[in-house]
């Protein structure tokens, strides 16, 4: 058996057998959108599904929202989008490509051109082999390089490479060297695509712009947004006035959201149209909750993960978090051993966030994010306070008994303490005092931490993971190869395929409807009365149902029927009964 899950080999199965297909395809697609085909939409459906059983409709402390993806745009500049949402763009002056400043050399090693060089380094890239490439292949791959263009520049590479064979040592050192062997000082970053010059990276918003109204007005621009969480930021005293939760709860919205990608790559993977799960859990700040419980439970106290506690602080709700949405991705079939953790390094993280940890996956084009889960402590809903004036503080009556309890020189030790740790942190003495009065008064804006995940990322990694080419051979010997996709029962599009053995004879194929009639009321169930068995079974294989059910002469004297499971390719015969609660038991979650 090999597993092979090169992207290629994916997206042409994906497509042959309607999972994603370019957007607008009959007119020769549009870069970074993609469309959900019939097994697509349904797949996607059931990540949505499960994500939403696991992070509201199983909890009692998240609640759900489904908000607009135009809102006002204020809500932009208040969460630093409008002003910080950017990614840093090059164009080169030859080829006028565009694309991310920071993927230059990915895109490089990608493609043709870093294909070629490696293949020229392989062979051991001495000075001639170099010149023959720049007099050959690079002609029609990368025309713009200096060395290619120029042959002055050529024998500057050459003779530098003979001095310091160094220079040519990795793809990157090679192909600068050929951009800049003659060229303006200091060195340029060479196009990735063609060899030309890439002017400095200027910073591009990625936000969609719109108008909203009839009149193309500046006043009246707005944004698709891109990322869900704003929203929630926005209606956050609406939910918590209408959904009977209070301080740690949740609120989790899922949907489309929208980046104008500079470089939209990797299938996928990073698309301009996407859909993202989100979920923004609110917890009191550290300080309140030393007021209520006494102490603070932190990773170090090793607590035990598995019921929150009223005493956890942020580092305890985040880790907990990142383990929750480890066993969801664990749960929908991804094993543990195929991602990691990354916690974020201090200088990576935003200067807000308190702690980053991204879940990264291995994608067959390297390791890579697959969602994210931050501490972002107060800073969402305090600006958002801040912008539109109105409140986004708590009242939480615990805290304020808790507060009422402390004499004098117990609120004035406290005080001090607050104050040293947020001094110590960087923070504003007046500012800490300001926050501790208003915890004395029971109220705060609270902390969030936020896991969030992308759908379609979602949906790529469990593709890669569950691609596998079996070699097989027949009883005669016969070689074959069975495409097979390995999903889990409750992500796989289509659950059950049911087969009538014969068409022409009538009381087979009835009951064979029959049992489909009762199967599809309950599960995505699929019909096929086309072809051999085996062929059959072939094409359930390549789109991942996990069982085909076959109705035959001895299904009409017995009642059983023949069950076929897509991993073991294992047939029994089982009761209809029998064969409702195997179902029953893989799918009712
Ligand atoms: N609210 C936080 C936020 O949006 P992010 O890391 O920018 O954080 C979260 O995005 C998740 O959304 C990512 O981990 C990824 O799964 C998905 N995502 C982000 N940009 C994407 C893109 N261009 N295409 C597909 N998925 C994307």
């Amino acid at each position: 058996m090999s597993k092979s899950s090169s992207l290629d080999v994916i997206s042409s199965l994906c497509k042959r057998r309607g999972f994603i297909f370019h957007s607008s395809e009959v007119y020769g697609g549009i870069n970074g959108f993609w469309d959900y085909g019939p097994m697509g939409c349904e797949m996607k459906r059931n990540i949505k599904e499960d994500w939403w059983r696991f992070t509201v409709r199983n909890r009692e402390d998240v609640a759900g929202l489904d908000a607009t993806i135009i809102m006002h745009p204020a809500i932009w500049k208040a969460s630093g989008h409008l002003d910080t949402f950017s990614d840093p763009m090059s164009t080169c002056r030859a080829c006028k490509k565009l694309m991310r400043a920071d993927q230059v050399w990915d895109i490089l090693t990608d493609g043709e051109i870093g294909q070629s060089l490696t293949a020229l380094l392989a062979e051991g890239a001495d000075a001639a082999r170099i010149a023959g490439w720049c007099k050959g292949k690079a002609k029609g791959l990368a025309p713009n390089l200096a060395a290619v263009l120029d042959a002055d520049a050529l024998t500057a590479a050459f003779e530098a490479v003979k001095a310091d064979p160094s220079l040519a040592a990795t793809v990157q050192a090679l192909y600068t060297l050929l951009a800049n062997a003659k060229g303006p000082q200091p060195a340029v970053t060479p196009c990735p695509y063609c060899g030309g010059e890439l002017t400095e990276p200027r910073p591009f918003n990625l936000m969609f712009k719109t108008i909203v109204g009839p009149v193309e007005d500046p006043s009246n621009v707005a944004y698709l947004r891109p990322e869900t969480a704003q929203a929630i930021f926005a209606q956050f005293q609406n939910v918590l006035a209408t959904s009977r939760q209070q301080v740690p709860f949740g609120i989790a919205q899922m949907g489309k959201s929208f980046r104008n990608e500079v470089t939209p790559r990797n299938y996928t993977f990073r698309s301009r149209e996407f859909e993202q799960m989100e979920l923004e859990y609110f917890i009191r700040p550290d300080e309140a909750v030393a007021l209520i419980c006494g102490k603070v439970i932190t990773l170090a106290d090793s607590p035990d993960l598995s019921t929150p506690q009223d005493a956890w602080g942020w580092e305890v709700w985040h880790k907990y978090w990142v383990e929750q949405r480890k066993a969801w991705i664990q749960a929908c079939g991804l094993p543990a051993d195929s991602f990691v953790e990354y916690w974020q390094k201090p200088e990576e993280l935003a200067h807000y966030a308190r702690a980053c940890v991204d879940i990264q996956y291995s994608f067959p084009f390297g390791v890579q994010e697959l969602e994210g889960i931050a501490a972002r402590s107060d800073f969402d809903l305090s600006q958002h306070q801040k912008h539109s004036g109105k409140s986004m503080e708590v009242f939480d009556e615990p805290l304020k008994l808790a507060a009422a309890k402390l004499d004098d020189a117990a609120r004035a030790a406290f005080v001090e303490t607050v104050v040293a740790d947020w001094t110590g942190r960087g923070k504003d003495a007046d500012a800490a005092r300001a926050f501790v009065a208003k915890l004395f008064e029971g109220k705060y804006v609270p902390h969030v931490i936020e896991p969030s995940a992308g759908v379609d990322r979602m949906m790529l990694a469990l593709l890669c993971n569950a691609y596998e080419e079996q070699k097989l051979v027949d009883e005669k010997g016969k070689e074959d190869v069975r495409v097979v996709l390995h999903f889990s029962p409750r992500i796989a599009p289509v659950k059950v395929a049911v087969f009538p053995l014969v068409k022409n004879k009538p009381e087979v194929y009835n009951k064979a409807r029959e049992v489909f009639e009762y199967l599809r009321r309950r599960y995505a169930t699929f019909w096929d009365e086309g072809g051999a068995i085996g062929r059959r079974y072939r094409r359930q294989d390549e789109i991942g149902t996990p069982w085909c059910v076959t109705i035959d002469f001895q299904t009409l004297d017995d009642g059983t029927v023949t069950v076929r499971d897509r991993d073991t390719m294992r047939q029994e015969r089982v009761t209809l009964e029998q064969l409702k609660a195997k179902l029953e038991e893989a799918l009712i979650v």
